[in-house]
């Protein structure tokens, strides 16, 4: 038989009985945490518990029944076996009834037991198994791809691709709305990691004093108010990723505790003295160019460089200006889909803006100006973002006018030329340092078009 084994709680009062069983699971290779209370027993479960659980119904303190409503409550999927003395099998059906896996009738035999423990663990297995690929699932509905046709996004695709299905960690560094958690999330989707959960923390939006049991979990009983035991995020995230975002915002105690974990990969709960292996890969984001010490602030150097193992910095919109027609088509299409419109045509007002525009709040902005072209709601000559004076390409004067197109005629023969600047130099046939003042007023680098370039 391809029997499954694994945990299994086991609970009853009786300490005879409860060393008995403890031998007898071990034996059939199942894992067995034995209790002599429910109460002690449901400090262990919570909704990732991966095994059955059995339960004496006659004990003193909360009984087997009581038990099993509170288990349900955890994770109703969680399978519970009662056993039964004499009297108690009708309101053990009717617990059946209501949900609990199967009973079993005191004195049992052992291969009963085990029986009914192998299935019920199979079960468990299965639930899990199904509900992380469901999340897989869910998270890939909202597939968004990495769009982008500058040679700097070519590229970092490409090295997405290399270095996604390695255990390499990944810090990415880019603008607000530059579209890191959208990189983040690739490397996760196309490693083999992507049927383990990926999990999203902000180390700037937790309250310093929940932050550690958040991230490390903790047995019950480890401090006032940790009745439970809770599993942290970080064991959650084992065999996945765990995406650690806005990084210069985490807490400095917690930065040397979290340069322990990425050396030694293991994690100790609060309140215990064990540690637990995990096996994760961390990407982490940032807005801070966290390489200058200037910017790091308090962010601790060694940290850093754990954490930037590879550095992938995703360019501001304004630095790859050729991919903003092509998101905004993208975006326009997608929210005129979501709203149940036909896609509007783009006016040459709206042409104009999205050229002229710097789009500080990058793609992001890009999404949310999409949103309002295909609702009709965006007027031409309204400003994009109140206060902030933006104009139309049309309404500039003559000079600003021509410097844009000066640097769309360099930007297309640097492509051309896959950055070759001395090719690029005799098209647009101009002398070497005006090529390079240019460069320098327009914010252009020509490196960005040199197809094997690093990033
Ligand atoms: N290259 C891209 N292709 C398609 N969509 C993108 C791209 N970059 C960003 N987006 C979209 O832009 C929005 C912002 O992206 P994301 O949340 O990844 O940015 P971020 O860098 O994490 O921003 P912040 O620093 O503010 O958290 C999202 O809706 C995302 O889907
Ligand atoms: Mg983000």
């Amino acid at each position: 038989m391809n029997a499954e084994t694994g945990p299994v709680i086991f609970i009853d009062d009786n300490e005879d009985l409860l060393r008995a069983a403890t031998q007898m699971l071990k034996l059939a290779s199942f894992s067995p945490s034995v209790f002599g209370s429910a109460e002690a027993a449901l400090a262990s479960i919570d909704e990732n518990f991966d095994g059955p659980v059995v339960s004496d119904i006659r004990m003193p303190g909360l009984n087997g029944l009581q038990l099993f409503e509170r288990v349900k409550a955890i994770d109703p999927d969680i399978p519970v076996v009662l056993i039964t003395g004499h009297g108690d099998v009708e309101l053990a059906v009717a617990a059946v009834k209501n949900g609990a896996y199967d009973f079993i009738s005191k004195p049992y035999a052992n291969d009963r037991l085990l029986v009914t423990l192998h299935r019920a663990s199979e079960k468990r297995r299965l639930v899990l198994e199904n509900r992380r690929l469901r999340d897989a699932v869910v998270r890939s509905a909202g597939d968004i791809p990495l769009i982008g046709e500058a040679p700097t996004m070519i590229r970092l695709r490409e090295t997405l691709r290399q270095i996604a299905d390695t255990d390499v960690d990944v810090l990415v560094e880019g603008e607000t709305g530059t579209g890191k958690e959208v990189v983040a999330d690739l490397l996760h989707r196309w490693s083999k990691r992507r049927t383990k959960p990926f999990v999203a923390l902000n180390c700037g939006a937790l309250p310093e004093s929940v932050i550690d049991s958040e991230l490390f979990g903790h047995e019950a009983g480890a401090f006032t108010g940790a009745q439970r035991r809770r599993t942290g995020r970080i064991e959650h995230s084992n065999g996945g990723t765990l995406f650690l975002d806005e990084i210069k915002s985490m807490p400095p105690a917690l930065q040397v505790k979290l340069l322990r974990v990425l050396e030694t990969r293991q994690i100790t709960p609060l309140g215990t003295n064990e540690t637990r292996s995990i096996d994760l890969r961390i990407v982490s984001a940032t807005k801070a160019d966290l390489g200058d010490p200037a910017a790091r602030g308090d962010f601790r150097e060694d940290l850093y460089f754990r954490l930037n193992v590879v550095t992938l910095r995703i360019p501001a919109l304004r630095e790859r200006r050729e991919d903003i027609p092509i998101l905004f088509g993208h975006f326009l299409e997608r929210a005129a889909k979501r709203f149940g419109r036909p896609v509007p045509d783009t006016s040459a007002g709206v042409r104009d803006r999205l050229m002229s525009y710097n789009w500080p709040g990058n793609v992001r902005e890009l999404v949310h100006f999409a949103d309002r072209v295909a609702l009709g709601l965006e007027e031409v000559d309204t400003p994009i973002a109140p206060g902030r004076k933006e104009q139309a390409v049309s309404n500039l004067p003559l000079s600003e006018k021509i410097s844009l197109y000066e640097a769309t005629v360099i930007r297309d023969a640097l492509q051309e030329c896959g950055g070759d600047v001395k090719r690029t130099i005799e098209i647009l046939g101009v002398p070497r340092k005006t090529f390079y003042d240019k460069l320098k007023r327009h914010g252009i680098d020509a490196a960005d078009y040199r197809r094997n370039a690093s990033v």
